[in-house]
C-alpha cells in the first residue's frame, strides 16, 4: 500500500512555476477541522487525491497533484500543473477544480474566486471570433453602445407580433432585437417562423433606416443536433449573431456553438440565466468574475455581468473587476477578489448591462462603467413607455445622445418629447 496523505498537498513552500493554474479559494472549514487540513483536501480531491492508502500511484501523480502553497485567512491558494487537464476542455477543468470539492464533508463552505491561467493552458482555446469588434466589424460603428431591446412580456407573444416588435425597436433606433432567456421554440412562438419573419422585417428596416440590424436569437436547445440547426438557420437567413443561455447549456454545448460561431463567422450573445444560483452568495459557489472568464475564454463575444444600479444584484465592486477581466489585456491582482491574468492576446469580448435599465439611469450607468462602449438591454423601460415601442426605443437613443454631448437629461428633454415621457413616468428611479 502506498501513503498519498491529505498533508501531501499542501506545500508552502512551493513557488508556482509559469505553467501553473493557480486557484484561489475561500474556505470556511467545518467544526473540528482546521484550515490547513481542509485546503489540503481541497487541492486532493480537485486534483488526484483520494481518502484511502493506494496500491499503487503512478509516478506522474508527484507532478500533477494539487498543491496548497498559500494560506491567509479563509484565503488559500492551490496550483495545478497545467498537465493535469485535458487541453481546451472547460468541461475537464470544471470536474475537477469545480466539483466534488463543493460537496465535501470537510468543508461548510468554499468558493472558487478566480484562476490564473498560464500561456501554456490558453493556447488551446480561441478565443472570441469578433470580441470587441462587433461595434465595427458587425453594426459598423465607431463606438459603443450597442442597443439591444427584449420583448415584455417575457415569453407569450406569436412569432408574427415578435417580429413586428421588432420592426417597430429597429425603426426607433435600437441595434437588435433580442430573445428572452427563456424563449426558444415554443408552440406559439416556433423559432423558425420567428427566425424567417424577424428576417423580413429586418431587411425593411435597414433599407428604411440606412443602419445595420441585427438579432439575438436564442438558439438555446434540447441536444446538440438542434442547436447546430438552429445556429444555421440564423446564419442562412442572414443575422450575424446568434444567443445563447451559456449556463443552462453547460459547456460542452458552448463550446461545440464556438466553434460553429466561428465556421460561420458569427458572434455570440452569452446571457447567463442561473448563474447566481452559485454565483450570489459570498461564502459559497464560483464567483462571476470566473464565470465570466470563462466565456471570454471558449469565445463568447457579449457577456452579461450586471448592472450594479438595475433590478437584479450585482456589486460596483465586481462588476468593475469583471468589466476589466474581459476587456483588457492585463489585468492586477485584487486582494481576495481577483488574481493577475495576462490574457496572451485571447482577444477583449463586450461587457452587457441588462435587467430594468431605462433611459433615466443609463448616464449612471456609463458613468459606472467608465464606457459606452458595452451593449445595453432595455425590456421594461421600453415596453412600459406611454408613446409606445418606436417611440419607447428613441427615447433610450435620446438619452445616449445626451449623455454622448454631454447634455443633461432633463435638459436635452426640453425638445425631445419621447425622453421627456420617459423622465416624467420613470425618472432616474432605480427599480428592485
Ligand atoms: C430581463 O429579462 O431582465 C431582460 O431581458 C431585460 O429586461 P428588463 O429591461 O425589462 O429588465
Ligand atoms: C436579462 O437580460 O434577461 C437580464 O437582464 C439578465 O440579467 P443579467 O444581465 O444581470 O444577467
Ligand atoms: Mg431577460
Amino acid at each position: 500500500m502506498v501513503d498519498l496523505k491529505y498533508e501531501d498537498f499542501l506545500d508552502l513552500k512551493y513557488s508556482p512555476s509559469k505553467n501553473d493554474l493557480v486557484a484561489l479559494f475561500k474556505v470556511i472549514p467545518e467544526n473540528g477541522i482546521s484550515i490547513k487540513e481542509a485546503a489540503a483536501r481541497v487541492a486532493s480531491e480537485s486534483s488526484c487525491g483520494s481518502w484511502s492508502n493506494l496500491i499503487k500511484i503512478p509516478k506522474i501523480v508527484e507532478n500533477i497533484k494539487g498543491k496548497v502553497f498559500e494560506i491567509k485567512g479563509n484565503f488559500i491558494k492551490v496550483a495545478y500543473n497545467y498537465e493535469l487537464f485535458e487541453e481546451g476542455s472547460i468541461p475537464n477543468l470544471l470536474s475537477g477544480i469545480a466539483g466534488n470539492i463543493f460537496g465535501m464533508k470537510a468543508v461548510k463552505n468554499l468558493r472558487l474566486i478566480d484562476v490564473s491561467f498560464p500561456k501554456k493552458y490558453l493556447k488551446d482555446f480561441k478565443g472570441a471570433f469578433y470580441g470587441k469588434d462587433v461595434f465595427k466589424k458587425i453594426f459598423g460603428k465607431k463606438e459603443g453602445p450597442i442597443t439591444a431591446s427584449v420583448p415584455k412580456p417575457k415569453v407569450g407573444f406569436s412569432h408574427y407580433e415578435h417580429a413586428k416588435i421588432g420592426y417597430l425597436l429597429w425603426k426607433g433606433g435600437i441595434d437588435a432585437i433580442k430573445d428572452d432567456e427563456n424563449l426558444s421554440d415554443q408552440k406559439f412562438n416556433r423559432f423558425e417562423k420567428r427566425v424567417k419573419l424577424l428576417a423580413k422585417y429586418k431587411n425593411k428596416a435597414e433599407k428604411e433606416t440606412k443602419e445595420i440590424k441585427d438579432a439575438f436569437i436564442n438558439v438555446t436547445a434540447p441536444n446538440l443536433k438542434e442547436l447546430e440547426k438552429r445556429v444555421k438557420l440564423i446564419r442562412d437567413y442572414g443575422f450575424k449573431y446568434f444567443m445563447i443561455d451559456f449556463v443552462v447549456s453547460g459547456f460542452t454545448t458552448v463550446q461545440t456553438a464556438c466553434e460553429l460561431a466561428k465556421d460561420y463567422k458569427m458572434a455570440i450573445h452569452g446571457h447567463r440565466a442561473m448563474h447566481a444560483t452559485f454565483t450570489r452568495n459570498e461564502n459559497h459557489g464560483i464567483s462571476m468574475l470566473f464565470l465570466a472568464k470563462l466565456a471570454r475564454i471558449v469565445g463568447i463575444d457579449h457577456v452579461h455581468i450586471g448592472t450594479v444600479i438595475g433590478k437584479l444584484e450585482s456589486k460596483l465592486e465586481d462588476v468593475i473587476a469583471i468589466k476589466e477581466e474581459i476587456t483588457e489585456e492585463k489585468v492586477k491582482e485584487i486582494k481576495n477578489r481577483r488574481l493577475e491574468q495576462n490574457w496572451y492576446g485571447i482577444k477583449p469580448i463586450v461587457p452587457v448591462a441588462s435587467g430594468g435599465l431605462h433611459p433615466g439611469i443609463l448616464p449612471e450607468l456609463f458613468d459606472i462603467y467608465k464606457t459606452t462602449n458595452i451593449v445595453i438591454q432595455v425590456g421594461g423601460g421600453i415596453f412600459g413607455h406611454p408613446l409606445g415601442i418606436e417611440r419607447g426605443a428613441r427615447a433610450v437613443i435620446q438619452a445616449i445622445e445626451a449623455y454622448k454631448n454631454d447634455i443633461s437629461l432633463e435638459e436635452y428633454a426640453k425638445d425631445h418629447k419621447e425622453l421627456k415621457v420617459a423622465l416624467e413616468i420613470w425618472g432616474r428611479s432605480k427599480p428592485i
